[in-house]
């Protein structure tokens, strides 16, 4: 066991402190949920903090540890952390609730003490309406939290057998049934508007039907693929999943503030939004503090996949996930340009993160080679000499013209191709920078541009 220093512990003892005073409060107070929820994240990142300390050895004990590839001395750290993030939330989420429902928990039991409310004879004897409960609104969250748990357990299955790449794809999509199972019964719709200059055709909405599930499945899968693929750098993997939180929150924000026409009909999913984000904010900044370069902690496949399975909850269950692959541009762009690699159309090596030269202590492009008897088709090896000229790859060529090596088709070395080598900590910083100024980018134009596409704007 770890101990946190004393520092570490008076701080997180203050922040403890401080955040259970404003739970009790607005407990008392009858307050604003989103007090609670910003208190309980506040607990949550204590608390995770804490607890990646003092379980970091039993981790290693267990055998949950990996090497840090791109240090000069790779001494062995826990590995899977996620799993400690992922239950402190699911925690958070769970004592959440009855902040959230407060005031139909008041109504439900005073309407059951109340001698002018009780049901009529004719109620008993025919069936009694048992509560009154918005169970429909509780759902939402009982099959987030049950979407989420499975992807947990599936993470660990992942970081436990270390599966390989094609089999773990379509993990996710099992965790997502629950979720899909909700929006088939409680919503149900598979409309989506049509773009102005298209509705000539297509009229106002067209029904994608099962076509719909389909899709909100594959962003299930995507999801959590794309965070665990833009991976290999110390930091990246909680980074950017707080830049796509963040700026989820942003938007849910336009939704919700005072100075928006209230009750906008929106508001209510953007603020389920909120109140499954915030611990979410919360755990990975606790995270993020013991996995930032240089690294004392891994995340695993677990928190890549917990991580992607609560954006993609947040975005079908909150009606927003074609604004949320707005701000998913990097990761769409990284998946796509890795296709040929993960389609095995260019040979794979288990690991593409960039490689560490020990002599400059710096990350240059990682290569996959091609030898005379795993050599490369002749037509592939035109394309990534095309590809190679635009600048997109690096590749090295024999004297006869074949291809013998090429980086690898993430976006990180892709980065190193551009911006030459790189200290581990400062190529992270510049894709968090990239990734927050395309987000914030792709925000403007959902909501500025939209008018172009659409005759309003849903925030108004
Ligand atoms: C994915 C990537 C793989 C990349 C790996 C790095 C694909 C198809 N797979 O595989 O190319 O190499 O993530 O996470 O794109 N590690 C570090 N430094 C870090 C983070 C991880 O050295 O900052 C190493 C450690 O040895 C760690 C291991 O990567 O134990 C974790 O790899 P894992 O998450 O199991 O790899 P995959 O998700 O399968
Ligand atoms: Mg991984």
């Amino acid at each position: 066991m770890q101990d946190l220093s004393r520092t570490e512990t008076y701080s997180l003892g203050g922040v403890a402190a401080i955040c259970f005073a404003i739970l009790v409060n607005a407990w008392k107070s009858d307050g604003e949920p989103l007090f609670a929820s910003l208190a309980i994240s506040g607990i949550a990142f204590a608390f995770t903090y804490a607890l990646i300390r003092w379980t970091g050895d039993v981790f290693i004990k267990r055998g949950y540890k990996g090497r840090d590839l791109s240090k000069k001395n790779a001494v062995e750290i826990p590995e899977a952390m996620g799993l400690v993030c992922a239950l402190v939330y699911l925690l958070a989420v769970v004592n959440f609730l009855p902040f959230a429902f407060k005031h139909d928990i008041a109504e439900v039991t005073s309407a059951a003490i109340d001698k002018d409310r009780l049901l009529e004879a004719l109620d008993i004897e025919t069936g009694r309406f048992l509560h009154r409960f918005p169970l429909e609104k509780l759902a939402s969250y009982g099959f987030a939290y049950g979407t989420l748990a499975s992807v947990t357990i599936l993470g660990i299955l992942d970081d436990s057998f270390d599966m390989r790449w094609r089999h773990k794809f379509f993990i996710p999509a099992f965790a997502a049934l629950p979720m899909l199972a909700l929006y088939y019964v409680d919503f149900g719709v598979t409309h989506v508007v049509v773009p102005l200059p298209l509705r000539e055709y297509l009229g106002d909405l067209v029904d994608l039907g099962g076509f719909y599930y389909l899709y909100m499945a594959a962003i299930s899968i995507f999801c959590p693929n794309c965070i665990n693929i833009l991976a290999g750098v110390n930091g990246i993997e909680v980074g950017q999943s707080l830049v796509i939180a963040l700026l989820i929150v942003l938007n849910d924000m336009l939704y919700i503030l005072p100075t928006v026409n209230q009750p906008h009909p929106a508001a209510e999913s953007h603020l389920f939004s909120v109140y499954l984000l915030l611990p979410f904010i919360g755990v990975s900044l606790a995270l993020l503090k013991h996995n930032w370069f240089p690294a004392k902690v891994f995340v695993g496949d677990t928190y890549c996949y917990f991580a992607g399975m609560v954006f993609a909850v947040v975005g079908i269950l909150g009606h927003f996930s074609k604004t949320l692959l707005l701000l998913f541009i990097p990761q769409i762009f990284n998946f796509i340009y890795s296709a040929p690699q993960l389609f095995a159309i260019v040979p794979c090596p288990r690991h593409r993160l960039p490689r560490f030269n020990a002599r400059t202590g710096l990350l240059e492009p990682s290569v996959a080679t091609f030898t005379e008897e795993k050599p490369l088709r002749p037509l592939v090896g035109e394309v990534l000499k095309l590809l190679d000229r635009v600048k997109l790859l690096r590749v090295q060529v024999s004297e006869e013209g074949r291809v013998t090596e090429t980086t690898n088709f993430t976006i990180l070395n892709l980065w190193l191709v551009w911006r030459g080598p790189l200290r581990e900590d400062r190529l992270a910083i510049e894709i968090l920078v990239m990734q927050t100024a395309v987000g914030l980018l792709g925000l403007l134009v959902r909501h500025k541009l939209a008018l172009l596409l659409f005759t309003v704007d849903n925030r108004f």
